[in-house]
């Protein structure tokens, strides 16, 4: 088939290369020069495993880049609307630059076309589309909208995109949900993962994914939901960790316990310093706005992002509680990324935490494997940047592990010990196991576990965490 991706952001450059590995001709537009330029050169400009493979593979052959937005609407069937969806100052999601794709549709319409909203976007925003489009002279019988929502992760978007746990179809025409069907169609009869040169599949995948077809309406609502049901599961089991800190308990024992329910599921339950990213605070701040705005008010949404920012306040106390003093004080930290596999720094608690801790008078040296060059743009000079783990580590009064990137979890504790000044540790993350800390010679904070050092080790005993200056 013959599609467009309006918006070569993460979920458009993904989907856009994903489509052509299905076997459909793809343009991908967008009006960023300096990033078409880069892409036409075969530069990828996001880290994201399996993106260089696709671009390499189908780049000016079945996948091409272009500005030319009416061009990519003639000679396409499908128009997947992929823009930015950012937060407006009360929370709800700036749609601008969706209704100026849906009016440049309009006018470039010469034959049916399915217009799809790929982007997040709130409960009514395809009708609006359908209307921008009718206003701006298309005829109704010329277009459809239909919603169909992307659940892909940073980091492992390629996967995801291609092993997804379900497709969702939200289209009010049998023909619109017709022509979608036949877009996935190779994910959906399974041929494709029976192609040899198929993206490998990922532990755990269902194959063939299930396909789900609802109202528009549905589906928009299933993404926002889903992810507010995400983060809320995330800052539950932050809550619980908090109760743990506070009786001594640990919070693994825990999830480990309430996660074999499969009602329950293991996944989404490990604690933190919360939830980060482009997607998480900004879809619940605009879901909390469309539910005010239909008259519901949706107070646990509220409770979920508070907990989530508590959960840093928590960190900053610990980090306190374990040195004292801060003003002066010299930190290694491990991490810039909102999470472990990407180079996104987009509402990354690291850099929050980095902030705050820089205000408080600490000198920080910061390592991450992949996001430097981003975090260098939006922190100040006074945070230096190290070459890897043990570098950041150098001479520091502790070291502070702020995202779970996989190599943080492997590390020679032996020379990491030998690195830092003084053996402590503050991982918010919760990337090793509390005795073998111990063991090997650290004083070792976590996130909902007790706390540990090695002369109290000697005796048996862990430490509680200061039960003061840790409590909300
Ligand atoms: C999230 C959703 O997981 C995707 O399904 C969705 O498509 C995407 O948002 C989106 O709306 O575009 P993403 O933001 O890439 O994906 O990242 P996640 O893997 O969900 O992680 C989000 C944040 O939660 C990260 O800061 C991560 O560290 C944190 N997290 C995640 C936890 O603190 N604990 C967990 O158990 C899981």
């Amino acid at each position: 088939m013959r599609v467009a991706v309006v918006g070569s952001g993460y979920v458009g450059l993904v989907a856009g290369a994903c489509f052509a590995d299905l076997g459909h001709d793809v343009i991908v537009v967008d009006n960023d020069q300096l990033k078409l330029a880069a892409l036409k050169r075969g530069e990828v400009p996001i880290h994201e495993k399996f993106l260089p493979e696709l671009l390499h593979r189908h780049r000016a052959s079945r996948l091409t880049f272009s500005d030319d937005l009416d061009g990519a609407v003639r000679a396409s069937a499908v128009i997947f609307i992929a823009v930015g969806t950012p937060p407006t100052e009360d929370g709800e999601a700036d749609l601008s630059y969706v209704e100026s794709v849906a009016r440049s549709v309009s006018s470039a319409i010469n034959g049916y076309k399915v217009v799809v909203e790929k982007s997040t976007v709130p409960v009514f925003t395809s009708e609006w589309v359908r209307k921008i489009i009718l206003r701006n002279g298309a005829e109704a019988e010329a277009f459809d909208v239909a919603s169909n929502p992307e659940f892909l992760r940073e980091g492992t978007a390629v996967t995801d995109f291609l092993y997804a746990d379900r497709i969702v179809i939200g289209a009010d025409a049998p023909h619109c949900a017709a022509v979608l069907r036949e877009v996935y169609a190779p994910l959906v009869d399974g041929s494709y993962y029976k192609r040899p040169d198929a993206i490998p599949r990922p532990d755990n995948a269902q194959i063939p994914p299930p396909l789900i077809v609802t109202s528009a309406k549905s589906a928009e609502l299933i993404k926002h939901a889903s992810n507010a049901f995400l983060a809320m599961k995330i800052s539950f089991i932050n809550a619980v960790a908090s109760v743990c800190e506070s009786v001594g308990a640990n919070v693994q024992q825990v999830c480990q316990g309430i996660g074999t329910d499969s009602r329950i599921g293991p996944r989404f339950l490990n604690p933190g310093v919360g939830y980060g990213g482009s997607c998480f605070p900004k879809d619940l701040m605009a879901f909390r706005a469309v539910a005010r705005d239909s008259g519901y008010d949706f107070r646990l949404l509220d409770e979920v992002m508070r907990i989530n920012e508590e959960q840093r306040h928590r960190f900053i106390r610990k980090v306190r509680s374990a040195l004292w003093t801060l003003r002066g004080k010299k930190l290694g930290v491990l991490g810039l990324a909102f999470k472990g596999g990407t180079d996104d720094i987009r509402e990354s608690p690291a850099i929050l935490l980095i902030r705050s801790l820089l205000q408080e008078g600490c000198q920080i040296s910061a390592y991450d494997p992949a996001a430097r060059e981003r975090a260098q743009e939006v922190l100040n000079s006074s945070v230096s940047f190290a070459e890897d783990a043990y570098d950041a580590a150098r001479d520091a009064d502790a070291l502070l592990i702020l995202t779970e990137w996989e190599e943080f979890a492997s590390l020679d504790l032996t020379r990491l010990r030998g690195e830092l000044k003084y053996p402590i540790i503050i991982d918010g993350r919760n990337l090793y196991d509390p005795e073998v800390m111990s063991a090997n010679g650290f004083t070792y904070y976590s996130v909902g576990r007790p706390a540990v050092s090695p002369e109290l080790t000697a005796t048996g005993i862990s430490e509680p965490h200061p039960r003061k200056s840790t409590h909300s």
